[in-house]
């Protein structure tokens, strides 16, 4: 029997919390509804009973969905081109619910040897740990990854562009590579960000198995949450990543859903947006003397140019530059510390604009061929005259006229 609304023989502190009002049907709104709840509530022992957690037509427990996880993994699988998603607190969350879902003991996994270096910390310490072998290879020779996968392969990951050096690969070559082997990918989708290009639709009509996103950077854009995506188009890969999410118990809190869910409209324009200003920085560092190479895969001449050609319709608003060989690290700290705008830190997209100076050297196993030290810029949202300005400055500081 409900509790009636008029109900007054239960004390106040009863009466709060099994209240019986309830708002009328009905409302609408542009906006979604967020809920927030551990626990779901079932009418009946039958209607408990009667739930299967994996099904999409119901609500079991927090973990497993709430109306409010359910529209963000719709949005998110639409973004990317993909049929389902599932949400982790983290893009490297996202990168080890892939790995653990579908790599087991005596298996291999392919990395690329310039992919997001905490991925590659998992596979040199966990997974090694669980008997699970790794190798890095070249993402940017389709020939060399063709030649490394072995009898024990069951996972080659891709990453487009490469972190920090921006190598933009031939995304279809590695994964027609792959698929003629029968060996699954998953591709770290973070900088594309389901708008640079679709993972599903690749030239050629090449399809990634798995697209993850750290939905830390542009979908979230504010650089205020964490959370992390996998997404695919098959039943039973999805399937299989989804039991592993289910054991592992890596939800996401309601709040950060409720900030994704309000970032995701201007996605497409704020992507434009940094992308827009990107290039133009780029560009003009492009014809500084300090400046030996700009490494951004829509500048001609970036490594992989061609293939972001083939593949891509917008560049993420990242690029990395190489100062020349003659300048000691110490100088290249003090134009990076000399900057005002530019915070220095860690990530990308949000509205603040970030630098990091890398010694490229030491993250790859094979010699880059960087002499100079590597300088990583996110382009966030401030005015780009602003943004050339506190370059300028910075640059006259720590180089005088060079
Ligand atoms: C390419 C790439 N993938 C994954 C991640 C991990 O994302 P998160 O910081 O949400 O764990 C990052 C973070 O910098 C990244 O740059």
């Amino acid at each position: 029997m409900p509790i009636m609304k008029s109900d007054t023989s239960l004390a106040p502190a009863t009466a709060l919390i099994h209240h019986g009002y309830k708002p009328p049907s009905g409302f609408e709104s542009a906006q979604p509804g967020i809920f927030k709840a551990s626990t779901v509530i079932f009418l009946n022992t039958a209607a408990l009973r009667a739930r299967d957690w994996k099904e999409k037509n119901g609500y079991t427990y927090g973990l497993h969905g709430t109306p409010t996880t359910f529209t963000l993994e719709e949005r998110i699988a639409t973004l990317e081109g993909g049929r389902h998603s599932l949400l982790v607190p983290s893009g490297l969350a996202a990168i080890a619910l892939v790995d653990l879902a579908l790599l087991r003991s005596g298996d291999e996994v392919l990395i690329p040897d310039n992919a997001y270096g905490p991925g590659k910390e998992l596979a040199r310490n966990e997974l090694a740990g669980w008997g699970i072998a790794h190798r890095f290879y070249d993402a940017m020779d389709v020939d060399a990854l063709a030649a490394t996968i072995g009898p024990q392969t069951r996972l080659v990951w891709l990453e487009a562009p490469g972190s920090v050096t921006m190598e933009f690969p031939d995304l279809a070559g590695l994964v027609r590579v792959a698929r003629e082997r029968g060996v699954t990918t998953a591709l770290d989708n973070t900088w594309g960000a389901g708008i640079a290009f679709d993972a599903f639709a690749l030239p050629g009509g090449e399809a990634v198995d798995i697209s993850m996103q750290a939905l830390t950077k542009y979908p979230s854009g504010g650089g205020d949450l964490l959370m992390g995506s996998v997404t695919t188009r098959d039943e039973a890969l999805h399937l299989k990543l989804k039991f592993a999410h289910m054991r592992l118990g890596w939800g996401v809190g309601a709040n950060d859903a409720e900030l994704l869910l309000r970032s995701l409209p201007t996605l497409a324009l704020r992507y434009a947006a940094q992308d827009a200003a990107a290039r133009t920085l780029a560009e003009w560092l492009g014809q500084r003397s300090e400046i030996e190479r700009v490494l951004h895969p829509a500048y001609p001449g970036s490594p992989g140019f061609m293939h972001w050609q083939a593949t891509c319709k917008a560049a993420a608003g990242l690029f990395s530059v190489v100062f020349d060989a003659r300048y000691a690290s110490e100088q290249v700290d003090a134009f990076v510390d000399a900057l005002h705008l530019f915070k220095i830190g860690y990530s990308w997209a949000g509205p603040v604009s970030l630098v990091v100076p890398y010694h490229v050297a030491g993250m790859r196993s094979k010699p880059t061929p960087y002499a100079g030290v590597v300088v990583r810029f996110s382009i966030g949202f401030e005015a780009v005259e602003d943004l050339l300005a506190d370059l300028q400055q910075a640059l006259h500081r720590a180089f005088g006229d060079a």
